[in-house]
């Protein structure tokens, strides 16, 4: 738990009010932006464990009044000043049931004038509740972004994007490996506004290699 008085002297939380940002982790998905390049204007992305919606309004920005962000969580997300160009929809879902995730995806996306099913970026910055027992936590956070890969799977189109947060422990190198597999770039990046303490990591992948019979199946065998 960060204390108020930690909270003042952090530079993150500071610009995220001085920006109107919701959250400081804004400033993690900006600095792989900076980086990697993940999202277009005009893209469809979608943004999962998106509460209290940080990333929602940095994608939104970047991909303007063509672009389309959906927003998960089993949170509620208020959508007062989210985005003021692009269209953004708020899905409350638990990523882990994978499929029923993705069709509630699917519906939104559906709706939008000329129907796009698939998504150009997938984000994830999903964290479980902390027990304090690390080695469970990191379990939790493991479980959750193999979820968040096989939506990706799902919905994403060929060359797509994609992001997840993990945190470090015996399952990073699997679930890296994992990415690996479906994309042609993968790399794992610990942006500035991670928390010195944290043991969070964000896993990139670039240029989805396409939903083919053999790698549709995430492997979640060692
Ligand atoms: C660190 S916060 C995300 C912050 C967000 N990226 C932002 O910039 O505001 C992690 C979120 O993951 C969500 N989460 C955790 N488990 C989830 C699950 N099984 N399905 C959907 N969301 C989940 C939590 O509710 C929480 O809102």
């Amino acid at each position: 738990m960060v204390k108020p008085s930690e909270l003042e002297r952090d530079k993150f939380y500071k610009r995220a009010k001085e920006r109107g940002y919701r959250s400081r982790s804004a400033f993690k998905l900006l600095a792989m932006q900076k980086r990697f390049k993940l999202i277009q204007r005009g893209d469809v992305v979608v943004d999962l464990g998106a509460a209290p919606g940080g990333w929602s309004q940095v994608a939104s920005r970047i991909v303007g009044n063509e672009g389309i962000v959906v927003s998960v969580d089993l949170q509620h997300i208020s959508p007062r000043g989210i985005s003021s160009t692009a269209k953004v929809r708020f899905v409350r879902s638990d990523i882990r049931d994978v499929a029923s995730t993705v069709s509630a995806i699917r519906e939104q996306l559906e709706r939008f004038e000329g129907g796009k099913r698939l998504a150009d970026v997938v984000l994830s910055d999903a964290s479980p509740n902390l027990s304090g027992n690390k080695s469970y936590d990191h379990y939790l956070s493991f479980l959750l972004s193999v979820s968040a890969l096989k939506i990706a799977v799902e919905l994403l189109r060929e060359g797509g994007n994609f992001v997840a947060k993990i945190f470090q422990g015996e399952d990073f190198q699997h679930f890296y490996k994992m990415v690996k597999q479906h994309f042609a770039f993968a790399k794992p990046f610990t942006p500035e506004a991670t928390r010195k303490h944290s043991s969070e990591v964000y896993v990139v992948g670039k240029h989805f290699k396409g939903r083919r019979e053999e790698t549709f199946a995430v492997n979640e065998e060692k």
